[in-house]
């Protein structure tokens, strides 16, 4: 498509792989949607609402269609894709060779010559629905590891677009990125963007330092700030910025809804039907293998063990959302949390007691929040994870300045909340001391830590998070294509 032609009619478009709902068909082949898996949908759905933008996504199921559903405020363009390209391009390149390369390689990325092609072929799909949906001159925002091909594609479809692309994911040290077969047409894909954006400085340094070493470009060599002092890198003909934007929630709408009567009473309840315990400890994910599930029930359960955590009056839940449930190392890794639990309930719960509650199914979003407003401590033990929403949505719900947040060190979202209880999940013994210290804080303690997190979550929220990104991809239309004077003084290296 030329510059301008056969333009589509939205000025602000969003790229995801997850359109927000899933298509779900019903044995008797109607269809129903139900909310998408996942942090990306959480903090973008609201947003894309109050702009009234485009959203281009595929929706869960293979063979869907592409007819456009249109919602009261948003309008959504599913983007098709085949039995074969669901295990080809998502199951495979994207959550057997991607995912785990960038969570530091805890299980063994795959690479495969065909799932390569297939993710080619889905992202130009992707790019040419964007390109026909974007108004000249629009802005398109592409999201995550699924589509880093597209902000380069995009921009030979359509010259006239903004592009910004956001990564959702941690972005790996360099020397793990060099492992990546491809590496130099993801790095090329990602400068077609104007913008990108990661969590975190760390991760737009090691982007910088790949774009010079694989894609050739001149970069700028002073440290990446926290939504300020962006990066540069250089190419011939224009300059990409790159910046470290941590995302959020939408924290004063979730505030709200947890101190409302209904939650709270909600709230009650659950520790009755739980059977009254004096500590309910709580874990909230996907079922995934960053996560650290594992990690935190063999910390229970030697704590329980060792008689530092009381079995009468102390439960564990776990609410695990399925996820990826056809790909090899989420099959395995759920055999082993679920013996897990069965090993701890086997040992330690009663006939009518269990100590472990273990439910492997999407919770309500309200039964949710009433489960956050009831746990004493939360815990959130990640291997690796780019942000971990459920840390923050935690806090936001605690307007009781009640509860305890265990957070692992290895989360973008530790870099915000320096006042929970911080832990290495590969320290065992770290991780139970810290366990224990939330179980038996002092309230005065208690208050203290969530009074200084509430600050945080409450006042950077995803609107922040959205603003900050999209003005500085606006200011890069202002500013570019000029070569910036620093760059021109030589401060840049080659
Ligand atoms: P990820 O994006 O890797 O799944 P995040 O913690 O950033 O991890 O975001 C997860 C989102 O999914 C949060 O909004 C969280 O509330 C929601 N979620 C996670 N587990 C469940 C569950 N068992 N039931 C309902 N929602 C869940
Ligand atoms: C993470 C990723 C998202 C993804 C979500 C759910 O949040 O960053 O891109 O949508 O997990 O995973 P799924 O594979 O179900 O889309």
């Amino acid at each position: 498509m030329s510059q301008g032609a056969d333009a589509g009619n939205s000025d602000f478009v969003v790229v995801a792989n997850r359109l927000p709902i899933d298509m779900e068909r019903l044995p008797d082949g109607s269809t129903t949607f139900k909310r998408s898996p996942g942090g990306l949908v959480t903090a973008l759905e609201p947003l894309l609402r109050r702009r009234r933008g485009a959203w281009i996504g595929w929706p869960g199921i293979p063979d869907a269609g592409e007819e456009p559903i249109e919602q009261d405020d948003m309008v959504l363009y599913p983007v098709n894709l085949s039995a074969h390209e669901v295990a080809e391009y998502y199951e495979g390149f994207s959550n057997a060779t991607l995912w785990p390369l960038y969570h530091d390689v805890i299980v063994k990325p795959i690479y495969h010559r065909k799932w390569w092609d297939a993710y080619v072929e889905v992202n130009r799909r992707f790019a040419e629905a964007a390109a026909k949906a974007a108004a000249q001159n629009a802005t398109v925002w592409v999201q995550d590891y699924q589509l880093q091909l597209v902000p380069k594609m995009l921009r030979s479809l359509r010259p006239d677009l903004t592009i910004g692309f956001f990564l959702h994911i941690p972005f790996p040290p360099v020397e793990l990125f060099m492992q990546m077969p491809w590496r130099t047409q993801i790095v090329e894909g990602l400068l077609g963007a104007d913008l990108v954006g990661f969590h975190l400085a760390g991760g737009a340094q090691n982007f910088l330092i790949l774009a010079r070493r694989l894609a050739g470009a001149n970069t700028s060599r002073g440290s990446v700030g926290v939504r300020a002092r962006f990066g540069e890198a250089e190419l011939e003909d224009r300059i990409v910025r790159v910046g470290a934007f941590p995302i959020s929630i939408d924290s004063t709408s979730l505030d709200k809804q947890a101190r409302s009567k209904a939650i709270r009473r909600r709230a009650r309840e659950l520790r009755a039907e739980l059977g009254n315990p004096r500590k309910i400890l709580l874990g909230v994910d996907r079922l995934d293998y960053t996560k650290g599930i594992d990690v935190r029930l063999r910390a229970f359960s030697e704590l329980l063990a060792e008689n530092r955590v009381n079995r009468e009056d102390t439960v564990l839940v776990q609410l695990a959302t399925p996820s990826r449930e056809r790909v090899e190392s989420y099959i395995e890794m759920r055999e082993d949390i679920e013996r897990q639990v069965g090993h701890i309930n086997g040992e330690y719960g009663e006939v009518g007691h269990p100590i472990v509650h273990y439910v492997h199914r999407p919770v309500p979003r309200e039964e949710l929040i009433a489960f956050f407003v009831v746990a004493d401590v939360m815990l959130v033990t990640p291997l690796r994870d780019g942000m971990n929403l459920v840390a923050k949505e935690y806090v936001a719900c605690r307007s009781d300045l009640g509860g305890a947040l265990v957070l692992s060190e290895f989360t973008g979202a530790a870099a915000e909340l320096r006042q929970a209880y911080l832990v290495n999940p590969h320290h065992l013994e770290g991780v139970k001391d810290a366990i224990e210290a939330a179980l038996k804080q002092t309230p005065e303690e208690g208050r203290r830590r969530m009074r200084a997190l509430r600050r945080q979550v409450l006042a950077h929220d995803v609107d922040r998070w959205a603003r900050s990104f999209l003005d500085a991809l606006a200011a890069t239309k202002t500013t570019a294509p000029q070569r910036s004077d620093e760059a021109k003084s030589g401060s840049k290296s080659g």
